[in-house]
């Protein structure tokens, strides 16, 4: 009897929340910016993106649409950590889930089920049944690149193909086989063969034509191009005799990230898709920086009136709050039956901190009328965009759609890619010395591109029309000091 006394109280003990006022927290950490990048310098790897900038910029604090350095300057953010945080930083909705989910069930292992995880799938599942008529299902992984290796995983699963398309200046990641579509050689230059590289076909990338045509009457010639290739026999694509693709899918952005905010013609993916079609290839919308809204739809194919096969996604997803991406896929490639359990896994691949904000940024973007409120400021902002490329010879292209933005920067001759140009923006914003109002801020913007010369802004879709009109007064003060 006193055994099963104590045992209970055990029970009761460990259902108790610790209180955590007692306990002792780390003390407060204070370095300067040039003591953190003497550490950072001699004990953090250099190979991720933080010292592509010998003398990285320090950050302290984060709020709604900015960011402040040591001196309390705040930086108008315009790259949202790589579009992962639309609706901006320390957003209390989804703050206060991530606040409710660290009290209720933080930690469970990925092998059992709980409420959130289940809950985000239906809500993905759902939206996805009423935007294209079709079920699907949902599998989750903690990043971007682990999501395209899922679905790389998935193609070869449901076609037995391993060989993918995907475009110039595509970039879906950076694992060993994510980087096989990521177009840029300098991806992939320092670790050998990549036995499985994707057959790069042109993006639409109309200002600079690869072709040399003009949109409004190429009648789409890089599609009849490729169409020419699936119908030549000894081209290497088809084989009209067995009626047989050599390929799996193609792996779409829809709108080009990386790539430097590129949006293909609006009838584009129409052609490409009755291609992939007519040839049996699945059409894989990668949806990682473009998805939960950043072009004023959840799904930035959505735009273009075609029904994915495959959508991946991350960033966005829990507004930057926890690593977690996935992918949903058609009912028929994804069933249990065609993909059982074990075809795919990872330790944190269904975190309940990450379902939890997951689950708070579909509700937030399920209730307020995101589509308007992001075209009515993706057109505001264009719109300013526009007269600076009018009053700046050196803005050579400006486009958006929604809220996913470019400036093109260029030579006097208002066509040359000028790279070094759109490098000194970038660090000319960071420097923390433009004036607003008669305050000083900075900017920070990121850039992408074939040619790396076109600054992407990627506002979080909560920015006000104020903040707009400071961002084109910023951008314009900068093409100003440079060109
Ligand atoms: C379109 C696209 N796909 C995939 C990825 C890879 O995502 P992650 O960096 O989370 O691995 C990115 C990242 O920038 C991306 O923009």
């Amino acid at each position: 009897m006193a055994t099963m006394n104590m045992n209970m109280n055990i029970l009761e003990l460990n259902t108790k929340t610790e209180n955590v006022n007692d306990v002792r927290l780390t003390e407060e950490v204070n370095y300067t910016d040039s003591e953190l990048r003497e550490i950072g310098s001699e004990y953090c790897s250099h190979g991720d993106k933080v010292y592509a900038d010998p003398v990285p910029k320090v950050f302290k604090d984060c709020n709604g649409v900015f960011m402040y350095d040591s001196e309390d300057t705040p930086y108008l953010d315009l790259e949202m950590w790589f579009a992962s945080c639309n609706l901006g930083y320390k957003n209390e909705r989804i703050k206060n889930a991530v606040i409710d989910q660290l009290e209720t069930l933080p930690q469970i292992s990925s092998h059992f089920l709980y409420d959130y995880k289940v809950l985000l799938s239906e809500k993905i599942a759902k939206a996805n049944i009423k935007r294209f008529g079709y079920k699907g299902r949902v599998q989750y992984n903690v990043g971007g690149s682990q999501a395209t290796e899922d679905a790389l995983k998935l193609v070869r699963n449901y076609t037995h193909k391993n060989r993918v398309f995907s475009f110039f200046g595509g970039f879906h990641g950076r694992t060993l086989g994510a980087s096989c579509l990521t177009a840029g050689y300098r991806y992939r230059k320092p670790f050998g063969h990549f036995g499985d590289e994707a057959h790069f076909v042109p993006y639409p990338y109309c200002f600079r034509c690869p072709y040399g045509k003009k949109c409004d009457s190429c009648n789409y010639y890089c599609v009849q191009q490729l169409r020419r290739e699936f119908e030549d026999n000894c081209a290497g694509l088809y084989d009209h005799s067995s009626k047989e693709c050599a390929f799996g899918a193609f792996f779409v952005e829809p709108v080009q990230g990386s790539g430097g905010y590129i949006v293909p013609p609006k009838g584009y993916f129409k052609e490409l898709k009755k291609v992939l079609d007519d040839f049996g290839v699945l059409f894989v919308a990668d949806e990682i920086q473009m998805g939960f809204y950043r072009t004023g739809k959840l799904w930035s194919i959505e735009h273009f009136d075609v029904k994915p096969d495959v959508i991946t996604f991350g960033k966005s997803l829990t507004n930057g709050l926890n690593p977690l991406a996935g992918m949903w896929a058609r009912e028929e490639i994804i069933n249990p039956q065609t993909w059982p359990n074990g075809r795919t896994h990872s330790t944190f691949c269904n975190n309940p901190i990450g379902m939890r904000a997951g689950y708070e940024v579909m509700k937030t973007f399920e209730e307020e009328d995101f589509e308007t409120l992001v075209a009515n400021k993706g057109k505001y902002f264009l719109e300013g965009l526009k007269l600076l490329e009018k009053r700046h010879k050196r803005i050579g292209h400006v486009d958006g759609l929604g809220l996913a933005l470019r400036i093109e920067c260029v030579t006097e001759d208002g066509f040359t890619p000028d790279s070094k140009l759109c490098h000194d923006i970038l660090a000319e914003g960071l420097k923390g010395d433009l004036i607003y109002n008669g305050k000083k801020c900075g900017i920070i913007l990121n850039k992408g591109s074939h040619y790396n010369n076109s600054i992407t802004l990627v506002p979080a879709v909560t920015i006000s029309y104020e903040e707009i009109d400071m961002a084109i007064e910023l951008i314009d003060q900068l093409f100003t000091r440079l060109s």
